[in-house]
């Protein structure tokens, strides 16, 4: 059977070691690999179809909602709207966790990083808390909805396990597995993998709306009449969960799949940014943005296309719904990467392969109507990527930091160079809750601070 399935799918190479009872290869393994791979995907990925090409057409810059938008009267019409929701229970978190960290180097979740200045809490403690704030803030339950990958399930459930759940219920805490991809070589054979199975690797972020659907907790969310979906990435501890700004101008556009953005740092900055070609909203990387529309000025002397997307996303649950029935499938990225395997005698060797990986924004060009916003970075963006320098866990933790310290320098609370500072997302989620508790805080801060 698994011999027949090989040859059928053109990896003769793999059939020929089963044939010959390899030692090296693991009958349970492949067959639990092979469970995984769609042929009809695999074999068009090897002639190179459903591969992502970069659009050619006319670009235009976005509509952005610029960020000091947020100070107008409109802006406090959509907030309140976008708490109505929450308080109807009409919001739901998907937060993105199935990476696997290859940059930091981790073996385990990277949401378990300790990454808060004062008390390190992990990446999931603070995600948690700010959940648990909304909840206590608005009187409702907001489904918390998880998406790990093969190699992170069991160890991410165990932390929130003997974590208690970070105070959230068991019931509004729910982890989804995402797919796996095979990954090939340049003559487009499967690669065995250091335990005798295939070398499979997450099918990448934008793996999450079929990875919702399938487990069936998209239609879930339609039974408890959830319709937007909140999504972020696990890796930024800055994040601003459930925005209702963001959610209220969302609704108010009728937008089925809106973004948030920051302005580019300079032309060069390594950034995906947001970009209408032939009228369809996308993200276009860094990679792909053409010279003339990276360097394109304004009269300002600004960056025409600066939107930098900081992967924070609105979904309506009926856009999911649309897309994923109608088997829209988003197109995937190739990498070339180094992957460990093993040579004809079973040693350990590593080998140039190809990654394929599907990007969440590639969901964007299905949307008729999109919103963009744009936001201040310090604010709500501070990245863990790398193990140095910018993005890293020294970088996110400055950032928080020095975001406390400006709430409490707004409170008229001046904290000395020196002083680590840390609130608590349950004590003031934001700049005008801290405001408003301002009498709670000490008058004086003269040693590292946390405030709960
Ligand atoms: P990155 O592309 O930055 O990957 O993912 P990563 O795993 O965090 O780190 P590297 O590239 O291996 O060093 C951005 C976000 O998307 C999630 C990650 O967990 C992170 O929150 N992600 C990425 C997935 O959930 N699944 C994937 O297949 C890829």
């Amino acid at each position: 059977m698994l011999e027949k399935r090989l040859r059928e799918i053109g990896q003769d190479h793999i059939a020929d070691l089963v044939k010959a009872k390899s030692p090296y290869i693991s009958l349970k393994r492949l067959e639990q690999d092979l469970g995984q791979i769609d042929s009809k995907t695999l074999m068009d990925l090897i002639e190179g179809k459903g591969i992502f090409i970069p659009p050619e057409g006319k670009m235009q810059p976005p509509d952005v909602v610029p960020a000091d938008f947020a100070h107008t009267k409109d802006a406090k019409v959509a907030r309140e709207r976008g708490e109505d929701l929450i308080s109807q229970g009409r919001v739901a978190v998907v937060m993105v966790a199935g990476g696997q960290g290859s940059r930091l180097g981790l073996s385990g979740p990277k949401g378990a990083l300790g990454i808060s200045p004062v008390k390190k809490k992990s990446l999931f403690q603070l995600h948690s808390e700010k959940i648990l704030a909304l909840k206590k803030r608005y009187n409702k339950a907001i489904p918390f909805l998880i998406m790990t990958s093969r190699s992170n399930d069991a160890d991410t459930r165990r932390f929130f396990e003997a974590n208690a759940f970070f105070g959230l219920g068991r019931d509004e805490v729910y982890f989804f597995v995402q797919g796996m991809m095979p990954s090939i070589t340049a003559e487009g054979r499967l690669i065995i993998s250091r335990d005798g199975g295939l070398f499979m690797n997450p099918d990448g972020h934008g793996g999450t709306l079929d990875a919702l659907k399938k487990s069936g907790l998209l239609g879930m969310l339609g039974e408890r009449g959830v319709d937007l979906i909140f999504y972020f990435q696990v890796d930024n501890p800055l994040v601003k969960m459930c925005d209702p700004l963001f959610l209220g101008l969302h609704v108010q556009k009728d937008a089925q799949m809106s973004s948030k953005v920051v302005e580019k740092r300079d032309f060069d900055e390594k950034v995906g940014v947001i970009a209408v070609v032939d009228g369809k909203t996308r993200v276009i990387e860094y990679s792909d943005l053409k010279e003339e529309f990276m360097y394109m000025e304004d009269d300002e002397g600004r960056p025409v296309y600066r939107a930098g997307s900081i992967a924070i996303h609105l979904f309506d649950r009926a856009f999911i719904e649309a897309i994923t029935v109608r088997g829209i499938n988003l197109p995937y990225h190739k990498a070339v990467k180094n992957i460990p395997t093993i040579d004809q005698y079973g040693r350990p060797v590593e080998i140039k392969g190809i990654k394929f990986e599907k990007f969440i924004f590639d969901a964007l060009p299905f949307a008729e109507r999109t919103l963009t916003l744009e936001v201040k970075r310090e604010q709500e963006f501070a990245p863990v990527k790398n193990k140095t320098g910018q993005d890293s866990i020294e970088s996110a933790i400055s950032l928080q930091d020095k975001l406390f310290r400006s709430w409490l320098a707004r409170a008229g609370r001046i904290v000395e160079n020196g002083i680590k500072v840390e609130i608590s997302p349950l004590f003031a989620l934001d700049e005008e809750d801290l405001l408003s508790k301002a009498s709670a805080l000490p008058s004086k801060i003269e040693k590292d601070l946390y405030i709960e």
